[in-house]
């Protein structure tokens, strides 16, 4: 998909990759809405991208995105503000927490309810004007994360439901894109750098900066591959499950 002129809402776009996902798709000519519960930073996000920018090319909305309909409301009044949306980045996303129900609400629900309403928003037989829907899983979504496995268990979950999603949709003219990135240099992973533990983890696996997720970002949304996964790695990205004949 070309980016000029089109709308993006990113959930968790105060920061980190979805903050830099926004400066892509505003560098290309877009407009982007940013959802998210941090307020303050948001807004100082949003002030930052709209005098970079352009006034009026980046909104700030709070959201909850585990609340369904805060979550559907945001959505709609992005849609209002905008015109309209042609792109939802599901990127809102936590690595730990000491109930394991809230990882799963943020990083796998939150996808699931995220896409049903934008499907609903895009479909074109009902009077959108389709869309694409990008779900941001991690390479945790494609290999054992022994330090995360319940982390793991919703990165898997959002690879599955993307690449089952996206050929159900198909028809309605929505497309549903999934990013699997490995670290990269965000709070997500800063804050727990202290711990020796997982910062030699992360020393051996290699830390990206957030120019090269963006950039493999970029070539998901060029290439518009319905139910593609693009794993990015430090020096790599590569199309993951490439479809095969009879490969049950
Ligand atoms: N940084 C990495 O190394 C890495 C690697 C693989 C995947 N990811 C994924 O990328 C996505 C973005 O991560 P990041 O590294 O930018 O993290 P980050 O912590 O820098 O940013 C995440 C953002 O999501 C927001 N958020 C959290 N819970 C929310 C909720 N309930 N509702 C709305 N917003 C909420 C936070 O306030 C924050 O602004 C996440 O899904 C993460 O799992 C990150």
């Amino acid at each position: 998909m070309k980016l000029e002129g089109k709308r993006a809402v990113i959930t968790g776009g105060a920061q980190g990759l979805g903050k830099g996902f926004a400066e892509h798709i505003l560098e290309s000519g877009g407009q982007v809405a940013l959802l998210d519960v941090k307020v303050s930073l948001g807004l100082e996000t949003a002030n930052e991208l709209n005098a970079k920018y352009g006034q009026g090319s980046a909104i700030f909305i709070q959201c909850d995105v585990t609340d369904k309909e805060r979550f559907k409301r945001a959505l709609q009044v992005a849609a209002q503000v905008l015109g309209s949306y042609d792109i939802l980045v599901n990127n809102a996303g936590i690595s730990s927490h000491e109930d394991f129900e809230v990882v799963l609400k943020i990083n796998l629900s939150a996808v699931i309810s995220g896409t049903m309403f934008a499907v609903e928003h895009m479909r074109e037989d009902k009077g959108g004007r389709g869309g694409l829907i990008i779900n941001i899983s991690s390479a945790a979504g494609l290999m054992p994360a022994p330090m995360e496995p319940i982390y793991a268990a919703s990165k898997f979950g959002v690879v599955g439901f993307s690449r089952s999603i996206g050929p159900a949709v198909e028809s309605l003219g929505v497309k549903v894109l999934c990013l699997c990135p490995s670290f990269a240099r965000t709070p997500l992973v800063t804050v727990h750098l202290e711990n020796e533990d997982f910062r030699n983890f992360v020393e051996s696996m290699g830390l990206m900066e957030v120019s090269e997720v963006v950039e493999a970002f970029a070539t998901l949304v060029e290439d518009e591959r319905n139910a593609s996964v693009l794993s990015i790695t430090p020096g790599k990205k590569e199309y993951r499950f490439q479809k095969r004949k009879a490969n049950l």
